[in-house]
């Protein structure tokens, strides 16, 4: 099927309702295949999410010769090599529609003896990687890219040094590659971010035994270290659960509980948002998945109201932003958002694909260069596009919970590169979704 057949088309009306477990994060399944690639011994990952993304992540060592044995839908044993058992693959490493897969292994392959060349889509080949470029040169990586652009052609050297980078965006992606081409590296490397991104590298890595000194806004290692097998369960995606609290918030009595929700401080940033807006958002059974702290969340749906959401509050909701433009366009007033000019390279544009998609439904929504004014208002249905993006395609499926008249979103096929089985999962859950 080609990328762009899938259409959903969703009638308005209906409410979400019961219990809903979503797939297992996506950007902790990625890490726990590389790290335990790396691994000497094995490593034991449950609740992995067999998205496009994650699968593509798991294929490319798979080329690198590692073995991944499946012992269930959602767990896998990967058979570690250590940090120098990898071997050259065959030919292109092709990452598909995965930013965090292309940047992440941009640091790891820049460690390697062996050349490798990163391949991607459409889109990913249109997003910038001078960002991860840029700190691997400084440690010695060589590497060739299209302007900047996927291809990455990655070139074996005599070694890497460590360093102290302090990059310019917020990205747990610039991060994680550099810490990881910091394993390979002589010395210490450290990374300082503007704001605090996703910490998964860090936490991840400590369970496999690895010493990283990480604090907000700060991660540092000491290269060399090896990693130790080691057992991994992977929380339900809070970005993926985000879906549902936007659909749940925006219906007068509706309620979902969502249970085994990865709430890591660096990725609650819709929590924060849906409740300034005024959504009835209850935490419970907190607890822990190894290093990753997880609950079960309860959404009472209501009335919401708009608000202002700034720089502070973006990268920890950086996902979010497609579900929380919905949820604006659902809320009394104006929500304005600003320093969240990273929605402009994710898989799509997101603050255009979600301004033209909500003005295609009747919504005033003005895009910023660095975020969006949206009034919340009626939303009389139609049809939008979702740009290949599946955060954009997702977030409009929810918007028919509030819709007057059905909206077709297209483009949806790549909804599975994060989430298998969303459609299946909320019509159960009582959107009334066909398609996909
Ligand atoms: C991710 C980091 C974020 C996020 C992406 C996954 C990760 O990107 O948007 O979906 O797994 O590290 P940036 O690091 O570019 O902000």
């Amino acid at each position: 099927m080609s990328a762009s057949s899938v259409t959903y088309k969703v009638q308005p009306g209906g409410g979400l309702s019961g219990t809903v477990r979503v797939p297992g994060d996506k950007s902790i399944s990625h890490r726990a295949v590389m790290l335990g690639a790396l691994a000497e011994g094995t490593t034991e990952v449950s609740g992995f999410l067999n998205g496009e993304d994650c699968l593509c992540t798991m294929k490319a060592f798979q080329a690198m010769g590692v073995r991944v044995e499946q012992l269930g839908a959602t767990s896998l044993r990967v058979h570690g090599v250590g940090l120098r058992g990898l071997s050259a693959p065959k030919s292109e490493l092709d990452l598909g529609n995965s930013g965090t897969s292309m940047r992440l292994m941009a640091g790891l392959m820049s460690g390697q003896r062996f050349p490798t060349t990163l391949i991607g889509d459409e889109s990913l080949s249109r997003r910038p990687m001078k960002r991860i470029i840029e700190p691997l040169a400084q440690m010695g990586a060589r590497i060739e890219s299209n302007e900047g652009k996927a291809p990455l052609r990655i070139h074996p050297v005599a070694g890497l040094k460590g360093i102290s980078y302090r990059s310019p965006v917020a990205s747990a992606q610039v991060k994680s590659g550099v810490l990881l081409a910091g394993l390979y590296a002589e010395g210490r490397t450290e990374v300082f971010e503007p704001e605090a991104s996703r910490d998964h590298t860090e936490r991840m890595l400590q369970s496999f035994g690895v010493a990283v000194e990480a604090e907000r806004g700060r991660a540092a290692l000491r290269g060399g270290q090896a990693l130790k097998g080691t057992h991994i369960a992977v929380p339900a995606d809070i970005s993926s659960a985000t879906f549902f609290m936007v659909g749940a918030a925006i219906v007068p009595g509706a309620q979902v509980l969502l249970t085994e929700v990865g709430i890591n401080p660096t990725r609650i940033g819709v929590i924060e948002v849906l409740r300034r807006m005024g959504a009835d958002i209850e935490l419970t059974d907190e607890r822990r998945f190894g290093a990753e702290p997880v609950a079960d969340i309860r959404i009472k749906g209501g009335s919401l109201k708009g608000i202002a959401i700034d720089r502070e509050l973006v990268a920890a909701a950086i996902d979010e932003f497609p579900a929380i433009f919905v949820a604006a366009a659902c809320a009394q007033g104006e929500t304005e958002v600003s320093g969240a000019e990273e929605l402009r390279v994710k898989e799509s544009d997101r603050i255009q694909a979600m301004c033209d998609g909500l003005a295609a439904l009747g919504i005033a929504a003005q895009p910023k260069p660095d975020g969006a004014r949206i009034v919340g208002g009626r939303i009389k249905g139609g049809t939008v596009d979702s740009k290949g993006d599946h955060r954009v395609a997702m977030s409009f499926a929810m918007a028919a919970l509030r819709a007057e008249q059905p909206i077709a979103i297209l483009d949806c096929a790549n909804v599975n590169t994060s989430f298998p089985g969303f459609a299946e999962l909320a019509r159960q859950a009582g959107l009334r979704i066909a398609g996909g």
